[in-house]
């Protein structure tokens, strides 16, 4: 095969960002898409791009992800993590491009006992967000067999808005954090998410057939809130002198906001299997990420 047309979705996100940071195969010509220049809601604008792109595969990177927002601006959201979804697969079907779309740990409930959650186990969300994503998956299986739908959870790096970038401007404007203890999962560098989309498109690319289907990636090993947060301390000490204290608590001490999935770490052996793509550990993502976000910062210590 020549020149491989691969289509972007959500381009302007982290993990669209950290795609389009990464260094493409030579073979691969990208069309990379943020939300204003195809909203993946609308139908002609998708149907119009696909026409003029001609994609060979579509990686579909575009949600709504903030989960509080779901909660409270519910028809957006089932617009750009259900319909726009099923609209995008339904038209991939159409023109026999393979699809691959990002979903969530959110989609389980995360009450199993701190068994990790394997990619076929039983959906049963507990916010919108994960309502909205679970419905997402299910309208693509319908829609189109050539998908592959990949879970990740608690993504971060140097790109976007995202757990680190949020948790070092808190660092830096705080003198007390509290972050808690009983939500539990597996921080994903979204430098690997990258990583494993390029891999999974260059697989199915040149035939792969026995790759599509759900699959789970996440970083090791799994950590608390409070966990992460500490690393995230300890890695930007050299470059600051804040120390603020970082206190435990409990997701009960911040009502308001929509529930979350106390444990939620997903089970990360059928990509190894399928894909031969390994869990790598967190932490040298967050060395990596913050190397690239402490770029001409001088070390104060
Ligand atoms: N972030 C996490 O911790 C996390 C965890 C598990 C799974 N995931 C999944 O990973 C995928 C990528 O997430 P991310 O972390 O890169 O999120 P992100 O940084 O919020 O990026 C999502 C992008 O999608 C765009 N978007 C929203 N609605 C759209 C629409 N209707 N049409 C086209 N683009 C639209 C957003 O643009 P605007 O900002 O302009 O709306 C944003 O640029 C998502 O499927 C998400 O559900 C993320």
């Amino acid at each position: 095969m020549g020149i491989k047309r691969i289509m972007l979705l959500g381009a302007g996100g982290q993990v669209g960002q950290a795609l389009r940071a990464e260094t493409l195969p030579a073979d691969w010509e990208l069309g990379a898409y943020t939300h204003a220049e195809c909203d993946i809601t609308n139908h002609r604008a998708v149907q119009e791009t696909i026409q003029k792109f001609r994609p060979d595969l579509v990686i579909n990177s575009a949600a709504m992800t903030a989960v509080d927002k779901c909660e409270t601006e519910q028809e957006q959201a089932t617009a750009a993590n259900f319909r726009g979804p099923a609209n995008l697969a339904a038209q991939c079907s159409a023109i026999d491009a393979p699809l691959i779309h990002l979903s969530t740990d959110y989609v389980f409930d995360g009450t199993d006992g701190g068994k990790p959650y394997r990619a076929d186990d039983k959906m049963n969300p507990v916010n919108f967000y994960g309502h909205t994503k679970m419905m997402g998956e299910e309208a693509i299986r319908h829609e189109h067999g050539w998908h592959v739908i990949l879970r990740v959870s608690s993504v971060f790096g140097a790109y976007g808005t995202n757990l680190l970038t949020k948790m070092l401007q808190t660092i830096d404007t705080r003198d007390e954090i509290k972050s808690v203890t009983d939500q539990i999962s597996g921080p994903t560098p979204s430098q690997d998410v990258a990583k494993t989309l390029i891999a999974i498109t260059n697989a199915i690319m040149v035939g792969k057939t026995n790759g599509f289907g759900t699959f789970h990636l996440c970083g090791e090993p799994p950590a608390t809130r409070l966990e992460f947060a500490q690393e995230i301390m300890k890695a930007y000490a050299p470059y600051t002198t804040r120390r603020p204290s970082i206190l435990p608590a409990l997701t009960s001490d911040f009502p308001g906001f929509a529930p979350r999935p106390p444990y939620s770490v997903l089970e990360c052996s059928k990509i190894r299997e399928i894909y031969g793509i390994a869990q790598k550990p967190w932490r040298d993502g967050l060395a990596e990420a913050m190397q690239i976000l402490m770029q001409g910062r001088r070390q104060v210590a």
